[in-house]
């Protein structure tokens, strides 16, 4: 199929190329000149496992171009609208300047027949006004609304064999949804469970899903808290609850909680569009998944407090990790970032090592120090803290590690390390949900 897809960001860069590696011929438009430049030399704007290799692949077999010039959309049968929708300036709704700005701009290019294709991340009732003015402008086009799920760092196998598609369509929706059928020809076949429904739903699921992520995660990290006062440790716990099928042990990892570009703002705008619905009582729980989130930051940077005797000003601070998760560049949100900032605005000075992150870590705080090896940031550390769980942080040998920093404190913030072997290493170790051992007990 001859298709476009409208703002190439962590979504959108990857749904173009993974959508030509299935053998459509693709056509990638956004407005950041720079980006676009990157993406058609084949080279990923960000760090996203495959991507680089991916957008060569296609870009060499020519059935993938990327533009700046929304005009390059006319011609083909199937729009993908794939922009951000960022948290409003100092307000919890969506900012849908982005989408609303995408369709505008491509009604003038369409023609009858053409189907655009939402996949961004929308309050409920945005498809159905889009629809209206879709119908009003006389283009002869219709629209669907089609979430994305996929999680960065697996976003090329999440887009290429998702794990369900969802079709919201007007109740007229039969012609979109035989050109879906044609987009996603690969995955159907492959069995890939399939709901066709109505765009309120389509877009509900999304941000359900979304609030149903954030709210197991906050579970478990309200099960940190109370395991930190009983002295009882939240990875076991997680263990034991999730060998129970009904609740599962994915998405039960205690630690710094939730960052990104997705969750944090997803709950939010959630809670606001209810509250113009009129059900916001159904949501108000979310407001206690945000803060027992938000609070975990807070708990971060009172341990390191703690394990320095009171006061972290003059402290020297080694921080592993920037990033929102492991396998990502992305800061935005990042628990790693906010904690560093804190400790950097509380007195301390943080070092900082990520092995993807530095770069956009920068450009968000410049104030911090950013070191380009994990030896440069632990020389002399007075406390090390693991805040991302990147693979290298966690296959760090302890003994080594020992020698060089100025005094053996470890916190991790990911219950991503082996306490033992660090303890036996002569490490006093702390983490975010579990007991204080014997050990550091008698030191603290
Ligand atoms: C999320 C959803 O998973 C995805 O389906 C949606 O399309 C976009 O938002 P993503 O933002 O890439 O994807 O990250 P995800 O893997 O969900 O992790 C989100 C945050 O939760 C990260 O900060 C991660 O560290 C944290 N997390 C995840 C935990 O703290 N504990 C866990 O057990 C799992």
């Amino acid at each position: 199929m001859r298709m476009s897809v409208i703002g190439c960001g962590y979504l959108g860069a990857v749904h173009a190329a993974s959508m030509s590696e299935l053998g459509h011929d693709v056509v990638g438009i956004d407005v950041d000149e720079q980006k676009v430049a990157a993406l058609a030399s084949g080279e990923a704007p960000f760090f996203e496992p495959g991507l680089g290799e991916l957008l060569q692949r296609a870009l060499a077999s020519g059935r993938l171009r990327f533009s700046t010039d929304l005009a390059d959309a006319h011609g083909n049968d199937v729009h993908f609208v794939a922009v951000g929708t960022p948290q409003k300036n100092g307000e919890n709704a969506a900012d849908l300047r982005y989408v609303d700005a995408a369709v505008e701009g491509l009604i003038p290019w369409l023609r009858p027949g053409d189907l655009v294709v939402g996949k961004s991340t929308v309050p409920v009732g945005t498809a159905r006004r889009l629809a209206e003015r879709i119908a009003k402008s006389g283009s002869g086009a219709s629209l669907a609304w089609n979430p994305e799920f996929l999680r960065e760092g697996f976003a090329i196998e999440d887009t290429l064999r998702p794990d369900r598609l969802v079709y919201g369509l007007a109740v007229d929706g039969g012609q979109a949804k035989a050109a879906l059928d044609e987009v996603y020809a690969a995955a159907l076949g492959a069995g890939t469970p399939l709901v066709v429904t109505d765009y309120e739903t389509a877009e509900l699921v999304k941000v359900a899903a979304n609030a149903f992520l954030a709210t197991k995660i906050s579970f478990i990290n309200a099960m940190a808290e109370v395991c930190e006062a009983a002295g009882a440790d939240v990875t076991q716990l997680a263990d034991a609850i999730g060998h129970d099928a009904r609740i599962g042990r994915r998405f039960l990892n205690a630690g710094l909680g939730f960052g990104g570009g997705c969750l944090p703002k997803d709950i939010r705008a959630f809670m606001a569009r209810a509250g113009e619905l009129g059900a916001d009582q159904a949501l108000t729980f979310l407001r206690e998944v945000d803060r027992i989130n938000m609070r975990r930051r807070e708990r971060a940077v009172d341990l390191a407090r703690e394990m320095l005797g009171g006061s972290i000003l003059g402290r020297r601070i080694a921080v592993l990790g920037l990033a929102f998760k492991p396998n990502s560049d992305d800061v935005r949100d990042s628990p790693a970032l906010n904690v560093s900032a804190q400790l950097a605005l509380q007195g301390a000075a943080v070092l900082c090592h990520d092995p993807k992150a530095i770069p956009n870590a920068r450009k968000r705080f410049p104030e911090l120090s950013y070191v380009d090896s994990i030896q440069e940031a632990v020389r002399d550390a007075d406390a090390v803290m693991v805040l991302t769980e990147w693979d290298e942080y966690r296959d760090l040998d302890p003994h080594e590690l020992g020698a060089t920093v100025s005094q053996p404190i470890v916190i991790d913030g990911r219950n991503c390390l082996d306490a033992t072997a660090w303890r036996d290493a002569g490490w006093r170790y702390r983490a975010l949900g579990r007991p204080r051992d014997v050990r550091s007990m008698a030191l603290v």
